[in-house]
């Protein structure tokens, strides 16, 4: 989807009309209503006489806009019609534009790459009319540039998830991060299974061993000229969870293309970065590793030794991504000095879905004041997360009798905060307060549409980490 601001909209295009209420004796109203239209929220009618797309919307800003915006243009996916515009004075200035524009550039993503050529996706154009807006040219052209990088990255992520494990394997994802790096300025290490092996990552290189994909960790940086804050995103790419040796079954083993979300979302905020010119420093790293089954294939009851000495007992071979994530957390903690804090984002446990539903990211952390800036950043993102609670009975669950720690908990219950703590474990003591953890499994990805977010990748995570980054580190004008 293109936007572009224009007083004259061209000839043959469909106008957008966000309908929010009925008033009773209108002619229009009448009219709709004979046509069946409702309010039900997203309910849409398409007038062929006069070009106009109606949508039923609940109010005219944020998430309510957002969703009707892209059940609009979803409306309109398979007609011919290729142009549309809106005009901002039929809405008295209430008709939140940047909204507008997030819910149709992610309502209208489609992942056709593996399609027939009949079937690709096609990007339509909206044209803005903004005459008799209080708003100037020049506002609204920083809105919808703004609005366009974040969501272009968050589609970018949507693709990288949903490209099948054939094709996205741990070297692709390396290739993308040196390929980003180049484009936007940013520092690029790459370590492969040698390096890691003499840094002492086994518990990272166990995980990937028996795959025919040699893992790799990515370490992207972006530094602005005078950053403000320093900020460390680490994530899991698994670019395929089979389970290894405690496989999964073969149902819930469909769509395990996703366990790279968290990894894909680190990549899609570092692209960002310097489009918005945010003030700060960022590093981006990423454990890109594929758990397969073989003959050399890790197992349980092996005692894996992370980077910092500690010693982990395989309890179960499919709660591999703390094994990654834990190794890059060392990594991290050594390699780079003084940041102010270090986020983790993985799809992490099955136990989060059932916690919190599909659409919740669930983060944990120690720092209360900072989970407070989460939530702000989420509210205003649209992203939905929802805090899971730590207590001292969890305490002694990871406990191994013949090592330092276990990879599961004994019990299923509590499955996502056990996984969270084991992280913990991993966090030195002076960073406990500078750490917040996010599983993701929930909204990475789902089976079935939701909102703007479509059948497969969601892109979850890149709105929010963005939010959060501009409300520590905008530029000041
Ligand atoms: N990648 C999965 C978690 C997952 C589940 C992601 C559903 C997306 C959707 C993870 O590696 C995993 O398998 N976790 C296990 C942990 C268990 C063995 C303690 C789980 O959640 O069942
Ligand atoms: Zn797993
Ligand atoms: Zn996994």
């Amino acid at each position: 989807m293109q936007i572009a601001l224009s007083n004259k909209p061209p000839k043959e295009s469909l106008e957008l009309s966000f309908i929010t209420h009925m008033p009773a004796n209108s002619k229009l109203f009448k009219m709709l209503e004979k046509a069946g239209f409702n309010l039900k929220e997203g309910t849409t009618y398409l007038d062929v006489h006069h070009n106009i797309l109606y949508v039923a919307s609940r109010s005219l800003c944020s998430e309510d806009l957002k969703i009707s915006a892209a059940k609009a243009i979803q409306s309109i996916q398979k007609s011919s019609f290729m142009t549309l515009f809106i005009a901002l004075e039929q809405y008295q200035d209430q008709l939140d534009v940047a909204a507008l524009a997030e819910g149709l550039i992610l309502g209208d993503y489609y992942f056709s790459q593996y399609k027939h050529e009949s079937q690709k996706h096609q990007e339509r154009k909206l044209f803005i009319d903004y005459s008799g807006s209080m708003h100037t040219k020049h506002h609204l052209e920083e809105i919808l540039h703004e609005v366009d990088m974040i969501c272009r990255n968050v589609n970018l992520v949507r693709d990288i998830v949903n490209t099948p494990p054939q094709d996205y394997y741990p070297y692709i994802m390396a290739l993308d991060a040196k390929y980003f790096a180049k484009r936007d300025g940013l520092e690029c290490k790459i370590l492969g299974e040698h390096l890691m092996q003499e840094m002492g990552m086994h518990a990272l290189l166990s995980v990937g061993r028996a795959s025919v994909h040699e893992s790799q960790l990515i370490h992207l940086t972006y530094r602005s000229e005078n950053p403000k804050v320093k900020i460390v995103l680490l994530g899991k790419g698994l670019t395929y969870d089979s389970g290894g040796l405690s496989l999964k079954s073969s149902d819930s083993m469909v769509s395990m293309k996703c366990d790279k979300a968290g990894g894909s979302a680190v990549l899609g905020v570092m692209c960002t970065l310097k489009a918005l010119g945010l003030e700060c420093e960022v590093h981006g790293i990423i454990g890109a590793v594929e758990n397969m089954i073989g003959g050399n294939a890790y197992k349980p009851d092996d005692v894996l030794r992370a980077k910092n000495g500690m010693t982990i007992e395989v309890k179960n071979t499919d709660a591999e991504g703390r094994l990654v994530l834990a190794d890059c957390l060392c990594y991290a903690q050594d390699e780079i000095e003084d940041f102010d804090y270090i986020f983790d984002f993985a799809t992490l446990t099955g136990a989060s879905i059932v916690a919190l539903g599909g659409q919740t990211i669930a983060v944990m952390g120690h720092n209360d004041t900072l989970k407070e800036k989460i939530n702000t950043a989420a509210s205003q993102s649209g992203e939905l997360v929802g805090f899971l609670p730590y207590n001292r009975y969890f305490e002694h669950d990871l406990d191994s009798e013949i090592a330092d720690m276990v990879n599961t908990a004994s019990s299923r219950s509590g499955g996502a905060i056990t996984a969270s703590l084991f992280l913990d474990r991993f966090i030195k003591d002076e960073n406990k307060k500078k750490w917040l953890h996010f599983d993701m499994a929930g909204p990475a990805y789902s089976q079935k549409a939701w909102g703007y977010n479509p059948y497969g990748a969601s892109g979850a995570g890149v709105r929010l980490i963005v939010q959060f980054l501009k409300n520590i580190a905008q530029k000041s004008l």
